[in-house]
């Protein structure tokens, strides 16, 4: 019997089996654990996909894995004591044995690029502009679930992420709500210049924030400004489907004019039974009947244990970073926190980080 030489390619070929799945798959020289997984159609949850939310996180049984790329930086000395990973920077230098949540419902969606026509643009606060996008030409709607994300493809090879604010519609419309970065290039130049009828590329879907409905638990959903987006459309779904789980909803932004569609979240509060909405602004305004201060911390005045709970939250990266242990702190088990954090792109993290010590390269 043949047997075909054994390549010095094959050797750096790596293993990576997941439990409790025993889902297995190969890595190749260079490649990211969460690359190697998405190849081979295997959904390990992720958002940022730069090192830096922690949502990619799973615990690392056997092996050694390296960082070449950008640094771990959502894990602190305690996940790291503790074995935690991202799959996100992960590059295994053995194989592994990881423990990590998948996401099955993502699994059969691939991703694509297509072209896409701005068929609406308008202006929902003074900072945040509404984009309906269609696709271009005959491309066929994207397949997707409620929340999750795309890459709009810019000239230069760089990429900016947008939530997609409503569910897969039948003509292929996708919904963003856009927030203006002061300085920022992408968000300036569609506050300032993009017309109707302008044409962009984009990437999707992507993200792993979506609907999880294996589940009777109550659901508390939280957003911060634009974070509302992807609470949109997965909402939407679940009143669609006519849940009877109850849902709270709290959106929180600087002040009012910054709950740029109120008037949506209050007429489910009124048509739904199970659902409440708690608007929540940060700025003090004395003359507002508003409630007043952190949108994480009205939650968690109101719900002091958050054990029996599944938690969808979405937006800046501080109201993100000051919730998580507070969440868990009050009960809340951590693979029933799903969350997309509105980093900084890539390619401007890979900068910030480029600046601090032990970066190699960085993608
Ligand atoms: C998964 C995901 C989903 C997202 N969904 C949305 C969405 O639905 N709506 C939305 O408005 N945004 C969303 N964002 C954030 C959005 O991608 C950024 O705001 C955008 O990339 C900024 O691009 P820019 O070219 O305008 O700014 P850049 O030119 O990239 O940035 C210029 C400067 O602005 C600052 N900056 C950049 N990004 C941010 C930021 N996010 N927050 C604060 N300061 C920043 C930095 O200091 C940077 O140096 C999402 C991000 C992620 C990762
Ligand atoms: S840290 Fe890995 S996806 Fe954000």
């Amino acid at each position: 019997m043949l047997s075909a030489p054994i390549t010095a390619t094959m050797c750096l070929v790596k293993t990576v089996t997941l439990k409790p799945s025993g889902h297995h798959f190969e890595v190749a020289p260079g490649e990211t654990v969460l690359e190697a997984a998405q190849r081979a159609g295997v959904a390990l949850p992720y958002s940022c996909r730069a090192g830096v939310c922690g949502s990619c996180k799973a615990t690392l049984l056997q092996g050694r894995c390296d960082y070449p790329f950008n640094p771990p930086v959502a894990l602190d000395a305690n996940a790291l004591a503790h074995h935690a990973v991202l799959v996100c920077q992960a590059v295994p230098t053995t194989d592994l044995l990881l423990e990590a949540r998948e996401v099955p419902s993502v699994e059969d969606i691939a991703r694509r690029q297509l072209d896409v026509r701005v068929d609406d643009k308008w202006r929902l606060a003074p900072d945040v502009i509404g984009l309906r996008l269609m696709p271009h030409d005959g491309e066929p709607p994207l397949k997707r679930l409620p929340g999750q994300y795309l890459d709009v493809l810019l000239d230069d090879g760089k990429r900016r992420s947008f939530s997609i604010a409503n569910g897969p519609q039948p003509d292929g419309a996708i919904e963003l709500h856009v927030r203006h970065i002061t300085g920022g290039g992408f968000t300036s130049w569609v506050n300032d210049r993009l017309r109707i009828g302008d044409r962009l590329r984009v990437e999707g879907p992507l993200g792993t924030f979506v609907p999880r409905e294996d589940s009777e638990r109550p659901m508390i959903f939280m957003a911060g400004g634009t974070g509302f987006a992807p609470i949109k459309a997965i909402v939407e779904h679940f009143i669609e489907l006519g849940t009877r789980r109850s849902m709270q909803l709290y959106w929180g932004a600087r002040n009012e004019a910054e709950l740029y569609m109120h008037a949506l979240p209050e007429s489910w509060a009124r048509d739904v039974p199970n659902l409440q909405f708690h608007a929540v602004v940060s700025d003090a305004q004395p003359a507002s009947n508003l409630r007043h201060g952190l949108v994480h911390e009205a939650v968690l005045h109101d719900h002091p244990d958050l054990s029996a709970h599944d938690f969808y939250m979405s937006g800046p990266p501080a109201m993100i970073g000051a919730s998580h242990q507070r969440f868990f702190d009050a009960g809340l088990p951590e693979d029933r926190l799903y969350y997309d954090s509105f980093e900084y792109a890539p390619d401007v993290l890979a900068q910030i980080l480029a600046g601090r010590a032990g970066i190699r390269h960085v993608r």
